[in-house]
């Protein structure tokens, strides 16, 4: 039934630039499920709480939930309908939404830069996903009971020592990442999607429900809602902005990969909304769910990118139950990461497939040989070959700051101009569906100016040139 329904909207879609029978998702809610998926990973669950906690809380959720507003709406909206009208992977997309409007050929290098940074990105996710992976059995065994900071630091210390571990969990991650894409958009994502998305939502719920046992919730609440402004710097409000990127998976492929397979009677608005409030609603109660175990043993807020994998299992070896919760937590994470590997990966295999005429095992493990070998840079750059840096920045570090500081914004500030001041204004009206009205005004304004000029600003601070 699908299938006909999919046949039924190409052949309605009078205005995108789509080859008939390419597939789309079977049902509006299919694209949401899959898109929260994208957008709801490693980013809330791990880098949202460790962040808030180096930049003190309140104030900066606040900041980063302007940005959620003003800039990753927007940005997101954009995103989905470039995606939609140009109903290919997002090089050829991209190139064919430039040809349409007479464009420079400069502006093709949209979609090349979406491709490489959603590939680069995926070469560490798998090997931190891995981690989440490697720690729900350390749970479940008890590892963490009755060990204090030094211990249990060292045990997170110790798996990243180890190449052969981590190399095995990365090539988990990824296989079961390939192994998921391989089988198509409804037949692979969709159905996974559909399993994993309901665990990870009740397992989210299940973690609330413990935090609020423990007796410090409100402690909790109060470190991430009050805002104390003190502790709000520059740098704070640029990690705001550039994790609202990272959050939402814009400028990186997987968004306008997922919104090329949008049927064309959907409400990007609207389903933009949804998604927003999804992955912020996830990554406050992830907030919820770890701080009030941070407090309730006493421990440090801030103590940076370990906190998932230090700071609370030391909590969960205090805790009663804390084997279970911990290993349950553990799952959520890996299962979050999954759900994001997947949206990373499609818009290189959706690449290979149409520009190359792979069949999908083929571009399957041609991209997943490439990754593996990334991943195992990325690996060995944390034990055997952290020495090797270039401009005093590991293979991982490089990764990490090039696709976040440089990729994604700039992406996403091309994307604002070229949806906002290149493209007829009529291409943008058509897809976003709002007519001339105001809501369309305002996303037209944001689109020339607020996202750009905020996405400078960050530029010009992270070169030196303008401090705040
Ligand atoms: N949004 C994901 C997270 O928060 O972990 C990360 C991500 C996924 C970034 C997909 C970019 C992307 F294209």
């Amino acid at each position: 039934m699908s299938q006909s329904y999919t046949s039924a909207a190409s052949a309605a879609s009078g205005s995108s630039l789509s080859s008939p029978a390419r597939v789309q998702w079977s049902t509006r809610m299919a694209f949401i499920l899959a898109a929260v998926g994208s957008a709801v990973g490693l980013g809330n669950i791990w880098k949202f709480p460790y962040i808030t906690g180096e930049h003190g809380g309140g104030a900066f959720v606040l900041v980063y939930l302007a940005c959620i507003l003003a800039i990753g709406i927007p940005v997101m909206m954009a995103e989905i309908a470039l995606g939609r009208r140009g109903r290919h992977n997002p090089a050829q997309g991209i190139a064919a939404l430039v040809r349409e409007a007479g464009a420079h050929p400069f502006w093709k290098i949209i979609g090349i830069m979406a491709l490489l940074s959603g590939f680069m990105i995926l070469m560490f996710y798998t090997v931190v996903a891995g981690w989440a992976f490697a720690y729900a059995p350390k749970a479940a065994t008890g590892s963490f009971v009755g060990e204090g900071g030094d211990a249990i630091g060292a045990m997170f210390g110790g798996m990243l020592a180890d190449p052969v571990g981590l190399t095995i969990w990365m090539t988990v991650v990824l296989g079961l990442t390939m192994a998921i894409v391989v089988r198509g958009l409804q037949g692979g994502l969709e159905k996974a999607i559909n399993l994993l998305m309901p665990g990870l939502l009740v397992l989210l719920l299940v973690m609330v429900g413990y935090a609020m046992g423990t007796g410090h919730f409100a402690e909790g609440v109060s470190f991430l809602f009050k805002a104390d402004f003190s502790k709000m710097t520059g740098t704070a409000f640029l990690v705001a902005l550039g994790h609202a990127f990272f959050t939402l998976s814009l400028a990186s492929g997987a968004i306008m990969t997922y919104g090329s397979y949008l049927p064309d009677n959907v409400s990007i608005g609207k389903t933009t909304l949804l998604i927003a409030i999804m992955d912020t609603v996830v990554a406050l109660a992830a907030g919820l769910a770890i701080f009030p175990l941070v407090f309730a043993n006493g421990l440090e807020p801030g103590a940076g990118p370990g906190l998932i994998f230090v700071t609370l299992p030391i909590a969960f070896g205090q805790m009663p139950f804390g084997s279970a919760f911990g290993t349950l937590f553990f799952l959520l994470l890996a299962i979050a990461a999954l759900t994001s590997a997947i949206s990373l990966l499609e818009p290189t295999i959706s690449w290979l497939t149409e520009k190359f005429q792979m069949t999908r095992i083929k571009a399957c493990l041609l991209a997943g040989g490439l990754l593996w070998l990334g991943g195992l840079g990325v690996v060995t750059s944390l034990n055997v070959g952290a020495e090797w840096t270039l401009f005093g920045k590991t293979f991982f570090d490089m990764l990490d700051y090039l696709t976040s500081s440089w990729l994604m914004p700039l992406g996403g500030l091309l994307m604002a101009i070229f949806s906002g001041w290149i493209l007829k204004k009529t291409v943008m009206q058509d897809e976003l569906g709002m007519g001339s009205g105001m809501l369309y005004q305002l996303w037209s304004f944001t689109m020339r100016y607020v996202t750009p000029l905020a996405i400078i600003i960050v530029f010009l601070h992270a070169l030196g040139i303008v401090n705040f």
